[in-house]
């Protein structure tokens, strides 16, 4: 074993105590609560995705006249296909909430305030792949819902004002749905954002080593007055690590209880009665259906381009109302109609 690690030694001289140095940082003794190191938990959901969708575009055919099929294949002949497929689909819903909450813990901590508005900006970067594959992937299937989907997502991208045009052709490949279409959004889903997420989540963790987390005191380390720091390895690389494990048992549970299904053919003639997205798109689908297109369409742009700036809003607004929690009650009434909208959408496309 020496000889091994000594031939390696002398063709790679990497030094592993230095190597333990740079990866032992001291982490803040507030990560062991779960929800402030929630950040792992979608970066751990990203691999299951890239695992389970490189094995099911060992299958896909992105054409109208294949895909449908060759998702039925998967479901119904390949072996473990169904399994594999409910996996995909169980962790991209895991994925999306995992990093709604870890946004909504950086949200209500503050932690996106100086100096790590840019970290914040990386990771709306972060959030916008993570619900663009979410539509991507939804449309790939090619049954009614996902061909409808994908349509009424073009329709919306075509309300915008003077460039909504262009963006629907880019996203279909031309004026509408068209045989070029699939394959688009399979290069999108399965290259294009899966890539532009791995930099993303390299940026983000970078900045997170450089800037180190927030920290925070709690009011039992105030009393005793220690600055509890617990080390990176083996200790918090252990707790990700159990977090992962019940994942998997969890997803593993939940694609064999309930496993992803197939509904009919996509038909482009017959416009279903009930038209409706992933469950993370009802809240931005209701409103739609309460304002008229182009409004709805450039308030909602509003409100991510408002998130975007968030910590800039944040500090203005501290400085004029000098209510220091203004954020939290702002962020609390957000979460509440975010919630109302969802479920109220859920109500009527049941
Ligand atoms: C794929 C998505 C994402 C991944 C993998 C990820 C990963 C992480 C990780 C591992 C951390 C370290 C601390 C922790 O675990 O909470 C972190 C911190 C942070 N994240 Fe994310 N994140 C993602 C999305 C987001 C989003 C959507 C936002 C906000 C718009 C965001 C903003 C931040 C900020 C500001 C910090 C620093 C927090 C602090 O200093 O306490 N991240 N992220």
């Amino acid at each position: 074993m020496g000889r091994i690690a000594a031939w390696f030694q002398e063709r790679l001289p990497i030094d592993g105590a230095q190597l333990r140095e740079m990866t032992n940082e001291p982490v803040p003794g507030h990560l062991k609560r779960w929800w402030f190191c929630l950040g792992g938990t979608p970066a751990y959901l990203f691999v299951v995705q890239v695992v389970t969708g490189v094995l099911l575009s060992f299958y896909y055919q992105p054409s109208p006249d294949t895909a449908y099929q060759s998702v039925h294949y998967i479901t119904h002949e390949a072996s473990f296909g169904w399994y594999v497929r409910s996996m995909h689909q169980w962790s991209a819903t895991f994925m999306v909430a995992a990093v709604v909450l870890h946004q909504m813990r950086v949200f209500f901590t503050g932690a996106y305030r100086k100096p790590r508005e840019i970290n914040w900006i990386v990771g709306m970067f972060l959030l916008l792949c993570t619900v663009m594959l979410g539509f991507t992937g939804y449309s790939l299937v090619y049954e009614q819902l996902s061909y409808w989907g994908a349509t009424v997502g073009a329709n919306i991208a075509d309300s915008v004002p003077w460039i909504g045009a262009g963006l629907k052709t880019m996203l279909l490949g031309g004026e509408s749905y068209n045989q070029y279409t699939l394959s688009r959004f399979f290069v999108l889903h399965a290259a294009v954002l899966p890539a532009l997420m791995v930099v993303l989540i390299i940026v983000h963790i970078a900045i997170v080593r450089i800037q180190g987390v927030t920290e925070y005191e709690f009011d039992e380390q105030k009393a005793s007055g220690d600055k509890e720091t617990f080390s990176f390895f083996p200790d918090h690389l252990y707790t990700e690590l159990i977090i992962g494990l019940a994942l998997m048992i969890v997803l593993s549970a939940l694609a064999t209880l309930v496993p992803a299904t197939l509904g009919p053919q996509a038909d482009p003639l017959t416009t279903p009665e009930v038209i409706k997205p992933e469950w993370y798109f009802y809240v931005a689908f209701r409103w739609l259906k309460l304002f008229t297109g182009t409004a709805a369409v450039l308030s909602m742009g509003l409100i991510v381009f408002a998130m975007f700036l968030w910590p800039f809003i944040d500090k203005l607004l501290r400085r004029i109302t000098r209510i220091p929690t203004i954020s939290v009650w702002i962020g609390i009434v957000a979460v509440g109609v975010l919630i109302a909208l969802t479920i109220w959408e859920a109500a009527v496309a049941h």
